[in-house]
């Protein structure tokens, strides 16, 4: 599918987004592993989620979509069978990772398999903590599949330090210690986002995080859990609040095509995942969040929103973490920004659904930005954008991110390969339309 955006028309309106993509993964993994019937409201049907839902079924679990109501009968994590064949996770490395964790717990013989985009992502960080935790997986390669033998009796405790923070090895890590039979500890140079520690806490289970300086005098960030002796889950009934991730594109659509006024409703606003706010705060953007009341344990608010006058700024740290999964639609918002915008520390971008500091710089110079890549990141003379063709490069966030630059760019955008979004965010191309947006598919 081919996207076409024509500049020009303001953006205005209220909007309703699908639910968090990381709490929809988690909620689904939850909710099959708790004892009895879980109702989750706002689910994100998605392409990400769908290959969940398939392994959760192949697992022996069954569950059912009513809209976009998801209901699950829970059959604890001693109820799960070894599937028959190996379970498929898509492209989804969150599904891959996380349902490594509870594999691990469970210990029966299973394989997670993908495409070979997800073949080629780096699976070392959770095998080989895995095995140290006495879990039976191998890796041939060091990536996907992986192959989970037979484990019995409870698994060891660990205490980790991982190279990258990184909430997908976190919460496979807590997921698998939920079997352990002493302290799970988790150090991590920054905090990733805090989901699973925030829904094993509302289940009862011991997890706290502090911080403290290591002997080079840097911080770590520590997560401890205590497993539990026996382990029995409540089942979940909680709505999602809508995601950040998905509310990022509009955001930034806002922001850079002149006249446009946006509220997005009850979206999440979890401090581990708010970096883009304050980022685009700290630019100049006309931004405010209105807060609401609390959805399952996770801060939600309204984000409010006007065209801005953006000015380059510099991104690195422990902000890198925060809004991991914001790059593409950030360097967008750079793109149209005055001035010059650097971003470090941020490597990790080269190991998602495609090399981003690549394929941003790329795809961006290929509209006419000034862009040049650097191992960790990128720097960007901002100002405006040309238009023209540009490809998805098979990455959902990349589409999204190129066609939201055709809302201000001096001629149309068309992005190939841009159906990818339909994995993390279907209603991309209607929600643009209801604000009025000028953007068509030409299949
Ligand atoms: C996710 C964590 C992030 C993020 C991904 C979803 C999660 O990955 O990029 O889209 O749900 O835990 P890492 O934690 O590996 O950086």
């Amino acid at each position: 599918m081919n996207l076409h955006v024509r500049p020009g028309t303001a953006l205005r309106g209220k909007i309703d987004l699908p639910g968090d993509k990381s709490l929809s993964h988690r909620a689904a993994l939850f909710a099959a592993i708790a004892d009895g019937e879980s109702k989750i409201d706002k689910f994100l049907v998605a392409g990400v989620t769908e290959v969940m839902l398939g392994c959760l079924s192949a697992l022996g679990v069954n569950w059912r979509l009513e809209g976009n109501t998801l209901y699950v009968s829970g059959k604890g994590l001693s109820g799960l069978t070894s599937p028959e064949a190996p379970l498929f996770c898509g492209n989804s490395a969150t599904t891959l990772r996380l349902l490594a964790g509870v594999l691990g717990a469970a210990g029966i013989p299973a394989i997670l398999d993908g495409t070979p985009g997800l073949r080629s992502r780096p699976m070392n960080r959770i095998v080989s903590p895995l095995q140290q935790m006495g879990v039976n997986v191998s890796a041939a390669g060091g990536g996907a599949p992986l192959e989970f033998h037979p484990t019995t009796g409870r698994l060891k405790g660990i205490d980790h330090t991982l190279s990258v923070a990184s909430a997908q090895v976190k919460s496979c890590l807590l997921l698998a210690g939920l079997r352990a039979e002493s302290e799970i500890i988790l150090r991590e140079p920054a905090l990733s986002r805090d989901h699973t520690e925030r829904l094993l806490r509302k289940s009862g289970i011991e997890v706290w995080s502090d911080q403290a300086p290591t002997r080079d005098g840097a911080n770590e960030y520590i997560t401890r859990m205590r497993p539990p002796d026996e382990l029995h889950l409540s089942p979940l009934n909680v709505s999602l609040p809508a995601d950040i991730s998905a509310a990022a594109f509009l955001l930034v659509a806002a922001l850079i095509t002149p006249g446009s006024e946006l509220v997005i409703c009850d979206v999440s606003t979890n401090p581990t995942r708010t970096g883009l706010l304050d980022v685009l705060a700290e630019m100049g953007a006309n931004l405010r969040v209105e807060t609401k009341p609390d959805q399952g344990g996770e801060p939600v608010g309204d984000l409010v929103v006007q065209a801005s006058s953006l000015h380059g700024i510099e991104v690195s740290g422990p902000t890198v973490v925060r809004m991991i999964d914001e790059f593409p639609a950030f360097a967008v918002a750079a793109a149209f920004a005055q001035g010059v915008t650097v971003v470090r520390d941020a490597e990790e971008l080269r190991y998602k659904e495609s090399d981003r500091i690549q394929a941003v710089c790329c795809q961006l110079r290929q509209l006419g930005a000034d862009i040049q890549e650097t191992r960790d990141g990128f720097i960007l003379h901002g100002g405006e954008l040309r238009g023209g063709l540009v490809q998805a490069e098979g990455d959902h966030r990349l589409a999204m991110s190129l066609a939201v630059a055709g809302l201000a760019s001096r001629d149309e955008v068309s992005v190939r390969g841009a159906e990818i979004f339909r994995e993390s965010f279907p209603g991309f191309l209607d929600a643009l339309t209801a604000l009025g947006a000028e953007i068509w598919a030409e299949e």
